[in-house]
This record gives structure tokens, sequence and C-alpha cells, in this order.
């Protein structure tokens, strides 16, 4: 074949090249070992200097042309390729979606996390304390020393000895904050968690529980204080109606010491199953902290004193949403839980 010849070929291949397979063909067919513009120069040999060099710069100009076509085309070819492939796969969002469960937040944990905002808000900090505690936090530094008879009421499982607990009450990081901040001043801190008692379990007792406790230490705080700060809380936390009363009570950490009731949000204090008929809910233990816990713990008390505080966390999550039985919390029935999925997602 002629040069113009071979170049008019494979225009004309070219012209109709329908894919990368037939294009790869292309290429065999005259630049491959024995394609035809190789084969050009295969009988250079015998060829004078002059035609050697016609012949090699012919077959070079063929050679770049065709491969730069081709390679035009391959480019133009995987393009269209992607677009294909993009415009095949799309998305069709007008498809109604497969739907994807929502979780929603445990309802305990949101009734923890609405006590540490009120908290915070009033300047309190949020420390988390040992579930695994010693005897000596979880009872001495709180005034109950070994053989006190308020042990046996918060008897709890324990890990080695008599000296390590599962606690039995989150009291004791009212000692271990004040111990941890030297003498400093102010105490403010609110240390919510979990708690163990060797209870059997039944609708309003479980072996593992939550308190939200509570301490503040500063000079000249009175039981006013105490009453002001819970009636905020109360209000914050059970809505701005709640009332609040306090009864006399006993804890050997706290002196005096109350039980703090809030007004049935139920029956609006009329009397109704949830508050058995009395018109008044208890939530929490609090009082004025105890002297010698004060002393036991690095702060003089004729110079400091304060107030402390325990909430029943579940119990004020049962309040809040109506759950009758405490067990609900750690059975993990998808079937109750669901009763409280968010009610914004459907
Ligand atoms: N720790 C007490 C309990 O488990 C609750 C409590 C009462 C905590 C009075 C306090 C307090 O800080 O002052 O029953």
């Amino acid at each position: 074949m002629k040069n113009d010849e071979i170049r008019d070929s494979y225009l004309k291949d070219l012209d109709n090249v329908k894919n990368i397979k037939e294009l790869s063909d292309i290429r065999v067919k005259y630049l491959g070992k024995k394609g035809i513009i190789t084969e050009l120069t295969k009988n250079m040999k015998d060829l004078s200097i002059e035609e050697k060099k016609e012949v090699g710069k012919v077959s070079n100009e063929l050679r770049n042309e065709l491969s730069n076509k081709i390679d035009e085309l391959e480019t133009k070819f995987k393009e269209e390729e992607l677009n294909n492939k993009l415009s095949n796969e799309r998305i069709d969002i007008s498809l109604p979606s497969t739907k994807i469960p929502m979780g929603a937040p445990n309802i305990l944990e949101k009734t923890i996390e609405e006590f540490e905002e009120v908290f915070m808000s009033m300047g309190y900090d949020v420390v988390e304390g040992r579930e695994v505690e010693e005897d000596k936090y979880n009872f001495e530094y709180l005034n109950i020393p070994k053989g006190h008879p308020a042990r046996d009421a918060q008897d709890t499982f324990y890990i080695k000895d008599e000296d390590l607990l599962l606690r039995s009450q989150t009291s004791g990081m009212q000692a271990r904050v004040m111990q941890e901040k030297k003498g400093e001043v102010p105490v403010r801190m609110i240390c919510p968690g979990k708690t163990y008692r060797r209870d059997p379990d039944d609708a309003t007792h479980s072996h593992q529980f939550m308190q939200v406790e509570g301490l503040l230490v500063d000079h000249d705080i009175s039981l006013s204080d105490l009453k002001g700060s819970m009636d905020i809380i109360c209000k914050k936390l059970f809505g701005e109606d709640t009332e609040t009363r306090f009864r006399p009570s006993y804890y050997q950490f706290t002196e005096p010491s109350v039980e703090l009731d809030i007004s049935c949000f139920n029956c609006k204090g009329k009397g109704c199953s949830l508050c058995k008929q009395t018109g008044w809910i208890t939530i929490a233990g609090a009082g004025m902290v105890h002297p010698n816990v004060l002393r036991m713990s690095g702060y003089d008390p004729k110079v400091w004193n304060g107030f402390a505080f325990g909430f029943g966390a579940e119990r004020c999550a049962m309040l809040k949403y109506g759950i009758d039985d405490i067990r609900t919390f750690y059975q993990t029935d998808l079937r109750e839980l669901k009763a409280f999925d968010r009610k914004d997602v459907k």
C-alpha cells in the first residue's frame, strides 16, 4: 500500500470505530508488530540512504498522526463510558426510601442530663465518681463508722474483703471532692452515677439504680439556701407550678437532715394513686453537711458549712415519664423502650 492509501484506510477505519475494543484492533492493525505502518519500515535495509530517510520520515508521520488520533478517541470513549455509568447509576430520589429505624436517648440518661444542665447553670461542676469504692468513702468519711447500724440498710456487694465494695450511695463523692479541693472554696458539685444494694428487685427496688449527689460548701450557708436551691431545681425539672416541702429526717452525714417532697403533678395535690393520696412525692434526701464530715475531709466546721443532697434518678424519671416499674430501666425490653422513642422522629 502507498502512504496515501494507508492514511485513507486508517482515517476510514477511525470513522467507523464504535468502541474501545475496535479502537485497539485498529492500533494492532496499523501499529502492531506486523501492522501496516510497521511493515513500511521492514525492508529499509535494501534502500538507499535518501530513500531510508524518506520512508522513515513518512512512516513516523503516519505513526504519530494515527497514535494521536487513537489516543484522542480513547479518551472520548472512556469519558462516554463514565458518563453512561454515572447516569445509569444515578440515585432516583423520587423513590420512597427504606425506613431506617431511629434510636432515642435513654430516658434515664435524659433525666440525668436535665439535672446536669440545671445545676451547671447554677455554677455546679459535674464530677464522675467510681462505682467500685472504698469502705472509708462509702461509709467512714460520711460519719458511718464500722459497726454502725445504718450500714445494715445499705448492704451492698463486696469486691475484696470488707474494704472494697460497689458503692451503695454516691455520697462518698462528697468526701472525695472535698479532699481533692484541699480546703479550697466554694465547693459546688453534683455527681450522677450508678449505685448498688443487696435489695431484691421489685417494682420500686432494684439492686442497681442511679443517684444524683450534690454538695455545696462555703461560708454562712443556711438551711434556707438549701430550700431555695431545691425549690428552683424542682420547678425547672418538674414544671414551674411545682411546690416543695421539707420534712425532718435522719442521715448520718447531715444535721439537720430533711426529706424533699414535691407536690404531686399528677393530681396537683388533691391525692391520687401516684402520691398514695398524700398530694406529695418524695424525691430526695438532703441536709446541712455534718461538722464531722467537713472536719474529716479537711474543712474546719467553725469556718465553713454547706448543704448536701441526693436525688433518686430512676424515681425522678419514673415520675416524669409515668413509668410504674423501676425494672423497666434495666430490662432493655425494646417494646418498653419504644414507648419512649422520640416523638419528633416519624
Ligand atoms: N445517700 C442517701 C441515700 O442513699 C441520700 C442522701 C441523703 C444524700 C441526704 C445526701 C444527703 O447527700 O444529704 O439514701
